[in-house]
């Protein structure tokens, strides 16, 4: 059996943040879910998860994904990388392990290709560790080597000033034979600068019993986490490679560096999105639709032929050849069917505006059931909420509300009608009638002009 141990139990001291470290999102995803996701096409049947800080939350997100050979194994005190891994084993989770991947949760950016190669790198020997070139090491642990062959792993704080100058580094991945990582791990000691079991000392021991092999691996792919401008650097890795993969499928992305596309987002070939745009949760964009500029996206459904322009969007969908923006703000619970359109600075909550009906400008639409074909004039508002209870406003298909019109829910207006401009509905108007509410208009003729005569002679005087 292949298992994999995730080291996920540290603090991340340096984030300077009340939320564990592998949790902490990057391109839509926590640390820790990329790394699980990585590992996930070689096909381990078991995958443990050593858990401390915020042990409880990184538990809860586990349990969360359902992963079939997914456990997490509390490690109490962080007494060194060494110890959380044999913290894994000692709990009897990788009993029956004929080889043991160790992954870190704080370096997300790994790709199974990498993994792949480490194992392969490793063939029958006891370990192959994951390396890479840095041109600053500071920090991490320097591989040491006698020719070809890997001798020893020396920590930053243990090193020597010539170690120091090594710039091939310990990437903290390790592929290992089972029984040969118990017994190494069973004869570590905390004789170094941290006082901890360091799991890298494995490497020295099973150097001398059977050979250490390594494989490098490009330095943005193993970039490790343990600040915010690191988290930065990491993010923008993840992003560039979620780009490069829609870009790949057929997405035009017009500015990669200005577009931001989350983990869990579907993107179909032949979709566009113009800089700024910002896509989220599980927002699905079909073929043909053109999203942004400056359009943030947040579990949104976006149909096939579709525009959406500097919209603010949650859960909501937009059918096809449905139009939306600019300034418009389209809250959850928002459908718009096909050809639908809700135009600039337009808000709507709960609304269902059926087929081709139009609500173009300076709108409020909320708990609302539109039909086709209707026309929403400018300024229009459902007034839905009485300071007590939310009421629904109905308007039958063909209805046509004129401009800067309150519509006092509860209320229903009967398809074909009409409402005209300036009215305030506080009950129900039957199909094809027309609703007007209006003061009687005065007009006194001549009133203007009489007006600016009389200043025209008070400057004179
Ligand atoms: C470690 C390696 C170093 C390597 C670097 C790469 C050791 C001793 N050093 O150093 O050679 O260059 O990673 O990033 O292994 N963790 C636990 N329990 C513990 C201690 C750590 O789960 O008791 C987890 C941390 O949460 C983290 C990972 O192990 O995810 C690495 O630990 P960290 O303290 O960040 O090690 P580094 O000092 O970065
Ligand atoms: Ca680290």
């Amino acid at each position: 059996m292949n298992a994999a141990v995730v080291l996920a139990a540290g603090k991340g001291t340096r984030l300077r943040s009340a939320t564990p470290k592998v949790l902490h999102p990057a391109a839509g995803r926590p640390l820790l879910g990329w790394v699980l996701e990585a590992q996930h096409p070689l096909g381990l049947a078991r995958v443990v998860v050593v858990v401390g800080h915020g042990g409880d939350d990184v538990r809860g997100y586990v349990d969360g994904l359902g992963m079939p050979g997914g456990r997490c194994v509390p490690q109490a005190e962080q007494r060194g990388t060494g110890h959380a891994v044999r913290t894994a084993l000692d709990a009897g989770a990788l009993d029956d392990a004929t080889e043991v991947l160790v992954l870190a949760g704080d370096v997300p950016a790994v790709t199974p290709a990498s993994l792949e190669a480490l194992r392969a790198a490793r063939g029958d020997v006891p370990a192959a560790v994951m390396t890479t070139r840095l041109a600053d090491p500071t920090g991490y642990g320097r591989i040491l080597t006698d020719g070809d062959r890997i001798t020893a792993i020396v920590e930053e704080r243990d090193a020597t000033d010539a170690q120091r100058g090594v710039d091939r580094v310990n990437t903290g991945l390790f592929a290992f034979d089972a029984t040969a990582l118990r017994g190494a791990l069973g004869r570590l000691t905390t004789d170094n600068a941290q006082g901890e079991e360091y799991l890298t000392d494995t490497v020295a021991l099973l150097a001398a019993e059977g050979g250490v092999t390594g494989v490098d691996v490009p330095a943005d792919e193993v970039a490790g986490v343990n600040d915010r401008a690191q988290l930065a650097a990491v993010e923008a890795t993840l992003r560039r490679r979620i780009l490069d993969g829609l870009m790949v499928a057929g997405v035009r992305v017009v500015d990669p560096a200005a577009t931001y596309v989350d983990a869990e987002v579907e993107v179909a070939a032949d979709a566009t999105l113009l800089p700024g745009t910002m896509l989220h949760g599980r927002t699905r964009v079909a073929a043909g639709a053109v999203v942004g500029p400056h359009s943030r996206l947040t579990d949104v459904v976006v149909e096939a032929d579709a525009t959406v322009t500097y919209t603010v969007a949650v859960e909501a969908r937009v059918g096809p050849r449905a139009t939306v923006g600019p300034y418009t703000h389209l809250r959850a619970g928002t459908v718009l069917e096909a050809g639908a359109k809700a135009g600039g600075f337009v808000e709507m909550k709960k609304a269902h505006i059926g087929e081709g009906s139009k609500v173009p400008h300076l709108s409020y639409v909320g708990d609302a059931e539109v039909g086709r074909g209707v026309n929403v004039g400018a300024g229009v508002v459902t007034v839905n909420y009485d300071g007590f209870t939310k009421s629904v406003t109905t308007i039958g298909d063909g209805a046509f509300v004129g401009s800067d019109t309150m519509l006092v829910a509860p209320i229903e207006v009967g398809p074909g009608a009409y409402v005209g401009a300036g009215s305030v509905i506080t009950t129900d108007v039957p199909a094809d009638a027309l609703a007007l509410e209006r003061g009687e208009r005065r007009t006194i003729e001549g009133w203007a002009a009489r007006k600016r005569e009389r200043h025209r002679k008070g400057d004179q005087a």
